[in-house]
């Protein structure tokens, strides 16, 4: 599965070889498989939606440094803690649909990752609207990262499954990352 979602993400981002159509023709049909069994707890659901985030120290920065040891060049050991907004699409006027708020903390002492905690916290996205999920894991700073899903609240509860993401795009201010949330609501 994993396999698939990346060659799914590459495909997106670049031309699509014809084994990654091929892999993201699987993908649909399992999603469609999904949605047409809604309702039925061990189906998996996937969520896509956008990151959108203001660096520290800008206007209305969606992230904050609370913690820099400032030992050597090296940012091991900073934490950072964010309130970042979730949107429909990769524009920044698109549709708010919650907030990713939580921390990171720079646990790689060779820098290339960390550990985030950050609950998805949904405002405005239909049924999901009033309830959160909750993610942990390893955040890779070189490509895509892998993070848990490991709990849920409101008509997400008992959540359990991955989120997979990856930076879309960068500017002097502000980065956009594509979510992709994969879970059961199984018990
Ligand atoms: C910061 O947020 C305020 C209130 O939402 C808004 O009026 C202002 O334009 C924003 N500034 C920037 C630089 O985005
Ligand atoms: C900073 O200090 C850490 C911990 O002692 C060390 O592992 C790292 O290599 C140092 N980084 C630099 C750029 O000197
Ligand atoms: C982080 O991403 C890079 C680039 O895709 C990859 O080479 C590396 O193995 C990844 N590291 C982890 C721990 O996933």
């Amino acid at each position: 599965m994993e396999r698939v979602l990346r060659l799914k993400t590459e495909a997106m981002a670049h031309h699509a070889p014809r084994c990654s159509f091929t892999a993201l023709m699987v993908l649909l049909i399992t999603c469609c498989a999904t949605a047409a069994a809604a309702g039925d707890d061990h189906e998996l659901t996937h969520l896509h939606f956008y990151f959108h985030e203001v660096n520290a120290g800008e206007p209305n920065a969606s992230v904050v440094n609370v913690a820099s040891l400032h030992k050597n060049g090296s940012t091991f050991g900073d934490v950072n803690v964010f309130d970042s907004a979730l949107r429909e699409g990769p524009s920044p006027v698109s549709r708010l649909i919650g907030r990713a708020q939580g921390i990171g903390v720079h646990a790689s002492l060779d820098e290339s990752g960390g550990l985030t905690a950050t609950d998805i916290v949904f405002s405005d996205y239909g049924e999901y609207s009033g309830s959160t999920l909750s993610t942990t894991g390893h955040f890779n700073v070189s490509g895509p990262s892998e993070r848990s899903i490991v709990g849920g609240t409101g008509k997400l509860r008992f959540a359990r499954g991955y989120m997979i993401s990856e930076l879309l795009s960068s500017t002097d201010t502000a980065i956009v990352v594509v979510f992709d949330l994969y879970f059961t609501l199984s018990y």
